[in-house]
């Protein structure tokens, strides 16, 4: 395990870790190892919940219907997501101090989640999102940050990212196969997967379902008014017009090789948006390397 850096179409400074780039937080550019370590070693509090995702799979989305849950109330939390944002905030002891049940987030993969939380059989929610859109959401990402040109055309994004070694957090596909591994081995029923697409399809199902994982008995109307309350629409204006974004500022160094501008995180918020941005020689190719990965998986992924 050892940090080294390099270039790519990547505007920021390629911080390897583990075998796999990792995203240019403060803290993973300081030092990448002690961080996943202190995420690996963190306490476990009681009835702490860590809500895991591979980058741009709906983590904002999903972090509000869990606080929403736990608190068993359809309220927005004035923080954003990013505050407990393990791998991003610049000093996880503030996570010591929060009150129970806690819920945390991550993309780091399962191997570095939290000892004690998989030991003392807290609660993990696993999103898992098509990647043809996971790669159109995070081109956005990059390109809205300023990680990526503006002239870089999603093609090359594709190529050059996505699909290689500079792909953070390793890539799509060895995340999501270490988590349908970890799975095999899941006794407990300590991790729930919900699909991005399913949520989407099914809101109130998925989010009833969401609930009785976390043990949180509500009534159908409280279900209703939480999945309204983080409708795309309405969870955007919350982030506009509500949320207290000062975290963001902190994540996001604004020192040479740094992300240079706070990303635009609800852009469409929809399944398929890979259609418009895929050409059918892209996807051709795209769907011949997922064969490929994904041979020995039986992950269903929903691309539509
Ligand atoms: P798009 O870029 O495709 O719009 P993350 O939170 O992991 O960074 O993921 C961001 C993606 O989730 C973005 O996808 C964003 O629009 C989408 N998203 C955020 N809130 C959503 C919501 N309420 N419903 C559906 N998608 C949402």
């Amino acid at each position: 395990m050892e940090e080294s850096a390099g270039k790519t179409e990547y505007n920021v400074e390629r911080i390897v870790f583990d075998g796999m780039t990792v995203p240019p937080f403060v803290p993973l550019k300081r030092d990448a190892k002690r961080r996943f370590e202190e995420i690996r070693n963190l306490e476990y509090k009681e009835d702490d919940v860590i809500l895991t995702t591979f980058p741009k799979s709906g983590t904002n989305w999903f972090w509000e219907i869990i606080c929403m849950l736990l608190k068993g109330k359809a309220e927005y939390v004035k923080e954003a997501k990013v505050s407990v944002f393990l791998e991003a905030i610049p000093d996880l002891n503030v996570v010591h101090g929060l009150a129970s049940p806690r819920a945390l987030n991550t993309h780091v993969p399962y191997r570095w989640l939290p000892k004690q939380h998989l030991e003392r059989n807290g609660k993990i929610v696993h999103v898992i999102r098509n990647p043809k859109d996971v790669a159109v959401s995070m081109y956005y990402h990059f390109k809205s940050s300023g990680n990526i040109n503006d002239d870089c055309h999603f093609k090359t994004f594709l190529e050059q990212i996505f699909l290689s070694a500079a792909c953070p957090m390793g890539s799509w596909f060895d995340y999501e196969k270490e988590f349908e591994q970890a799975k095999t081995t899941d006794k407990d029923h300590i991790i729930l997967t919900v699909h991005y697409e399913s949520m989407k399809k099914n809101p109130i199902e998925e989010t009833r379902r969401l609930g009785k994982f976390l043990n949180v008995e509500l009534s159908d109307q409280q279900i209703a008014d939480i999945v309204d309350k983080c409708s795309f629409q309405k969870l955007r204006h919350a982030a506009e017009t509500f949320k207290d974004l000062s975290h963001r500022e902190k994540i996001t160094d604004t020192g040479e090789g740094a992300i240079r501008k706070p990303p635009n995180i609800y852009r469409k918020g929809e399944i398929g948006d890979w259609k418009n941005h895929f050409t059918v020689a892209m996807s051709e190719h795209f769907d011949t390397i997922f064969r490929e990965k994904m041979k020995d998986s039986n992950i269903q992924v929903q691309f539509e």
